[in-house]
């Protein structure tokens, strides 16, 4: 498949979900000092995560240049450290402001990976928030429960505040995340260590493809966070992620696309 196929898809399936497709918004973002650059396909919407103004649909997708260079998620330090960092890149999103929420985010999601790409599902291991006492957020029970309605138990794993916990920047909203990860390892890898072992800990070929963030707070500038009037879904998948997991698969020799990196690297 053609990295402009894997985009045409994405925006395919969910316009056939009632999304409106979107162009790109600008990278430089006007009137918001809290942040520089556009960091993630959700930047441009921030007024309808707020409440602030009404989107006129409630369901959006897109394709987002982002560079991650400034913001909360700064991956400025990661580029040239591993396989899939890069400061500029294209963010697949879907968004719903107020509309559906865990249950069509997560399920669509699976359906998306697993029938249109077709990405063999005992190759994805998925991660949700563990909750966090000092800000008093509780365990995300409900994304748990629609994932293990789809994939094994022992494939949904729990993550922290760092990984599982979504903020656009120090002010702004933000929310509990569920992250999709992909184990592209060789059998034989496999079986000296699971994947389960692997997520989250910057392995080259365990790599997390789409993050979906249930956004439902504010952080307000003095670090507290105030609950929103309204729950909304705010995706983002690394597209260069996913063409590099599909380009594994089509050429069947998922280790050999990165054996040179990895060289490299060493
Ligand atoms: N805002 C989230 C991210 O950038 C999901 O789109 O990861």
């Amino acid at each position: 498949m053609k990295s402009a196929e894997v985009r045409q898809e994405f925006l395919n399936f969910f316009e056939a979900k009632a999304h409106t497709i979107l162009p790109s918004a600008p990278m430089v973002i006007k009137d918001d000092p809290t942040l520089m650059f556009t960091n993630a396909g959700m930047n441009q919407f921030k007024p309808y995560f707020l409440g602030n103004q009404n989107s006129k649909n409630n369901r959006i997708a897109n394709t987002q240049k982002c560079l991650r260079v400034s913001g909360k998620h700064n991956d400025l330090e990661e580029v040239g450290i591993d396989t899939y960092h890069h400061t500029f890149f294209e963010m697949l999103g879907n968004w719903s402001f107020g509309d559906y929420f865990k249950k069509e985010a997560i399920e669509w999601a699976w359906e998306l990976l697993t029938e249109v790409y077709k990405i063999n599902p005992d190759k994805i291991y998925v991660t949700i928030f563990e909750g966090d006492p000092a800000e008093k957020l509780e365990k995300d029970t409900e994304a748990s429960d629609f994932w293990k309605s789809l994939i094994p138990r022992e494939r949904v794993l729990l993550g922290n505040k760092k990984d599982n916990f979504w903020e656009m920047g120090d002010q702004g909203p933000c929310g509990p995340c569920s992250e999709i990860h992909i184990d592209l390892r060789s059998e034989e890898e496999k079986a000296k260590i699971s994947g389960a072992d692997l997520v989250n800990q910057d392995h080259p070929q365990v790599i997390e493809v789409w993050n979906l963030v249930f956004i439902e707070f504010n952080r307000k500038a003095n670090g507290s966070l105030e609950s929103l009037p309204q729950k909304h879904v705010d995706t983002g998948m690394g597209f260069e992620r996913l063409c590099m997991v599909l380009q594994g698969k089509t050429s069947n020799y998922d280790t050999d696309v990165f054996t040179p990196l990895i060289k490299e690297i060493e």
